[in-house]
């Protein structure tokens, strides 16, 4: 597993230099509205530290998953480059449609001290995806000194990822601010934890989290587990779920895992009770049952006794990392079990517990409640962060020079 970086660009001297900045703009746009823009805000520190020292900047980043064969306006980065250009409080030069044409050669070629760029969507070239050398090499031309701040993306093998630092071999290629506090805390959590280290762990499916559990086991002293993801393991522990979602291809496998925890020191600590309906939606009856679920009902949330069995066991850690909703928290009254991770791991914080909350549906659960200030980390990355709960490999990191 990656650790922190010991050099980020602080170290390097930018003066007069252009900085080829790998940035994670994946931000959700509708209707050309970012809804949330944490990742954009999360880049600033790396690029106000190029600027404030007379560096120009040359920003490059993927927004969703275009075809690859030329620019396609729902997947455009202009949305992007407007909101960067508010929180920076300077202009940002989106120069043309294509990272690589005549335009956006000229404005690289032309940037001056303390200029911003943003290169529209690298992923309307195929070559992207594919890591392509020969697309990396002529993006490589733009820059003295790279910077990888894309923790988001940093489980990617795009080209913009590996080759183009690969092509750069001999100018400094170094991690940004922002990819520095990801891994610190990250892999920090994980590597060197202080105890009690407990992992909260929900979502809908175990099939994305068996390799986080596998890796968790015996390295947490507790291991939280909510969500419908709960259910398969429920199932293969002999319980009635109900109508709840249960992954069937994945009982088996859920046996082994619960077998592979047993084997080592780390507490399981499964839900008690469910709030449960007829179906997942507003203004529905519910009722509380379980661990059994009786057969026309689907557990939406964790329960009140589950509630507190969790709660109690994130208040005592010293260290708390989570990835996953305890629930259906797009609809309350199925927000309650996320909400009360959520206060127990703020408690926690307070008390001087590091925190940790994986990017993706829990990060966004989190900021929409207001309330990410109370963690010692959100991550920005989502499947980023799972590979480093689950000790995979990060290419996005590898080609640095970190020493
Ligand atoms: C993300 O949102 O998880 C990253 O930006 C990576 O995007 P991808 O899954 O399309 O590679």
């Amino acid at each position: 597993m990656p650790s922190a970086a010991r050099t980020t660009i602080d170290a390097i001297e930018v003066s007069g230099k252009t900085v080829l900045v790998r940035v994670d703009f994946n931000v959700p746009i509708s209707d050309g509205e970012i809804s949330d823009d944490s990742r954009i805000r999360a880049a600033i520190p790396t690029i106000q530290s190029i600027l404030d020292r007379g560096g120009s900047c040359v920003l490059m980043s993927h927004l969703g998953r275009p075809s690859g064969n030329g620019f396609e306006s729902a997947f455009s980065l202009a949305p992007a480059a407007v909101r960067l250009s508010e929180l920076l409080d300077r202009p940002v030069n989106l120069p043309s449609d294509d990272c690589l044409d005549d335009a956006s050669r000229a404005a690289v070629a032309s940037i001056g001290s303390g200029e911003v760029i943003l290169l529209e969507n690298l992923r309307f070239h195929a070559a992207e995806k594919k890591g392509d050398v020969d697309f990396a090499a002529r993006l490589a031309i733009y820059g003295d000194v790279y910077c990888q701040d894309a923790f988001g993306a940093a489980h990617r093998a795009d080209a913009s990822m590996v080759a183009v630092p690969q092509a750069m071999e001999g100018r400094p290629r170094t991690a940004g601010r922002l990819l520095e506090a990801e891994l610190k805390y990250l892999s920090g959590a994980i590597d060197s934890p202080e105890r009690p280290f407990v992992a909260v762990l929900g979502g809908a499916k175990i099939s994305d989290k068996l390799a986080t559990i596998r890796h968790l086991a015996g390295r947490v002293d507790t291991l939280v587990v909510g969500g419908a993801m709960a259910f398969t393991l429920l199932r293969a522990m002999g319980h009635d779920t109900g109508r709840s979602l249960v992954e069937a291809s994945m009982i088996e496998e859920a046996r082994a895992i619960i077998d592979a925890v047993d084997a080592t020191p780390t507490t399981l600590l499964l839900p008690v009770d469910f709030v449960c309906a007829a179906a997942p939606a507003a203004g529905v009856e519910t009722t509380v049952s379980g661990p059994d679920i009786e057969s026309g009902l689907m557990g939406l949330d964790i329960g009140p006794a589950s509630i507190n069995s969790f709660s109690a066991a994130v208040r005592a850690a010293r260290t708390v990392v989570w990835n996953g909703p305890m629930g259906l928290f797009e609809i309350p009254p199925f927000d309650q079990g996320t909400l009360a991770i959520t206060n127990a791991m703020i408690e926690a914080t307070i008390a001087g517990a590091t925190s940790v909350v994986g990017g993706g549906d829990t990060a966004a659960a989190v900021n929409d409640l207001g309330l990410g200030a109370g963690f010692t980390h959100v991550s920005t990355g989502g499947g980023a962060s799972l590979r480093m709960l689950e000790g995979g490999p990060m290419p996005g990191v590898d080609t640095l020079d970190l020493a």
